[in-house]
């Protein structure tokens, strides 16, 4: 088995840590990420060919802050650290930092000297770059040398003489700094001399492998939510063990128009194993009643999903002994940093979100990977694209989409509209240009007029976006021929809407479901 070259994140809690891993992932580099409390020794044992500290909302002459053993830049390894991360470096290193002057936004970056970080970049006379910050570092530390600047930094970049030590006040690791996957690049294979091992290849042999190794002679079953993850885990685990798998899929009421339809289908076109199909509508409806808050919605909905799941794995599946679930990473990192720096924006639920005192022992072989991953993982195994491309869906489903109440009639309406909106997508060759694109109804209604009739009827807002990750995103820019003929066929189509948005917000500052 390859041993794959490490990258080592310490996280002060920057609300874009995660696209640090999954940048240098997109690398073929394996990274994880760790608070910055870990000890030396452990650094140590953990076996890092790298260490990026990230950056954080903090400043470094806050009280009870973050921070890091200095001796981490007496390790020998190369270290990058980012915004926070490199006035952190400079504090170490017996720099000033200058607290206040925030910046927040793009920036010209020149560079000085092509130096291993910014190596191959100098073919131009300035890069952009995204700035998000309160202080900054105006002179290097003794020993370093400034490697760029922009207009309001003049150490936009510094670099050790004599050790490889880096700092960044601007942040490669997002979209909008348009040449950041060099920088990165130049940092790992340059710098830390990684291999680029990390392949979906080499993940789907070794990950079938360990669940033949843990599993043995034993069974296994699997939620199946229909969306990409939980399908390319079960096809994963069915490689590894054949019919051995079983299957269940709840159908909570809260999907999308032939949803329940299409994943059976699926099921039964690409696995040979058992799969089981609850029909649970009736309990996540009435746990709803009343409810409008959206972070209660998801609660009660998670509820209600572990007494399902668990009264079938109990009646249905005894003698199973294993439970696999497509828990992703950023899942397993917003778990591990809740109370830590990071902030939760949003209470996720997974479908799949089970307690600990189910009689599994669980499988959850993407824990250590992001969506585009798994969506390489799926083609890899031969799963067509209409699994492995589907938009991401929330496992509270509509419930957070039917903004308010949710209600049997709501739900309707909206699933109508949703229907005819991801059509026209499709017909218009858009849904792979697509990270998620969806219909919203609203608490509110509008006047209309339809023939010589006054209406007073439902809004509904129609969201799509473009995303490397979920972490951030763009609006999508549909011709206008696009979003008229949408508009008129939800209007004429749907009964009970008169009129349709079209929601125009990135994220930040807005997310990207409503609730
Ligand atoms: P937000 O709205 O936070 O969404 O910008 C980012 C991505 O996460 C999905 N999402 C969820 N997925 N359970 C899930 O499995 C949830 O509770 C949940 N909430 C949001 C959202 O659809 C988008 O892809």
């Amino acid at each position: 088995m390859i041993e794959h070259d490490r990258i080592l994140i310490l996280d002060f809690g920057s609300q874009y840590t995660q696209l640090i891993a999954r940048r240098i992932r997109e690398e073929k580099v394996y990274s994880e990420i760790h608070p910055p409390t870990q000890s030396i020794d452990w650094i140590r044992e953990w076996g890092p060919k790298g260490i990026i500290l990230s950056g954080g909302p903090s400043s470094v002459y806050d009280e009870g802050i973050p921070t890091t053993d200095p001796d981490l830049l007496k390790l020998g390894v190369p270290v990058l650290g980012i915004c926070y991360g490199m006035q952190l470096i400079a504090q170490i290193e017996g720099a000033d930092v200058i607290v206040g002057k925030r910046e927040y936004g793009r920036a010209q970056l020149s560079i000085n000297e092509s130096t291993d970080l910014f190596a191959g970049l100098t073919d131009e006379e300035s890069i952009q770059v995204w700035c998000s910050h309160g202080d900054h570092v105006d002179q290097p530390p003794k020993g370093y040398r400034t490697l760029a600047s922009t207009e309001g930094l003049s150490v936009a970049a510094f670099g050790c003489e004599d050790r490889s030590i880096y700092g960044v006040q601007f942040h490669p690791e997002v979209a909008h700094t348009i040449r950041g996957d060099e920088i990165i690049s130049n940092f790992l294979i340059r710098i830390c001399q990684c291999h680029a091992t990390w392949t979906a290849g080499a993940f789907i042999d070794e990950s079938i492998a360990d669940i033949q190794k843990i599993v043995g002679t034993g069974n296994v079953i699997c939620g199946l939510s229909g969306g990409v993850d939980s399908s390319v885990a079960a096809a994963l685990v069915h490689r590894a063990i054949g019919d051995r798998l079983t299957c269940i899929f709840v159908d909570t009421g809260l999907l999308r128009k032939h949803e329940r339809e299409n994943v059976e289908q699926n099921f039964n076109e690409h696995m040979d194993s058992q799969l089981i199909v609850v029909d649970s509508a009736k309990e996540f409806m009435s746990a709803l009643v009343g409810i409008e808050d959206p972070e209660e919605k998801r609660k009660r909905i998670g509820h209600v999903f572990i007494d399902v799941f668990s009264q079938v794995t109990r009646t249905e599946t005894s003698g199973a002994d294993y439970l696999v679930q497509g828990t992703l990473y950023p899942d397993v990192i917003e778990s591990v940093s809740t109370g830590g720096p990071s902030q939760t924006i949003k209470t996720h639920h997974n479908v799949g979100g089970l307690p600990e005192d189910l009689p599994f022992q669980l499988i959850e072989p993407f824990r250590e990977l992001f969506k585009d991953e798994v969506r390489q993982v799926g083609r890899e195994l031969g799963l067509p694209d209409n699994v492995t491309g589907r938009h991401p869906f929330p496992g509270p489903g509509l419930a957070i989409r039917v903004l308010g109440e949710v209600t049997e009639e709501r739900l309707a309406v909206l699933r109508e509209a949703d229907a005819i909106y991801l059509e026209e997508i499709k017909r218009a060759g858009l849904y792979d240009d697509i990270w998620q694109a969806f219909a919203v109804l609203l608490p509110v209604r509008s006047v209309g007029v339809m023939g010589d009739n006054r209406t007073y009827e439902n809004v509904v807002a129609l969201r799509a976006v473009t995303s490397r990750d979920g972490m951030t995103a763009d609006w999508y820019p549909f011709s206008p021929d696009v979003l008229s003929r949408i508009s008129s066929r939800i209007s004429n189509e749907v009964v009970g809407v008169n009129r349709v948005c079209y929601d125009v917000s990135s994220k930040p500052p807005s997310t990207i479901e409503w609730e």
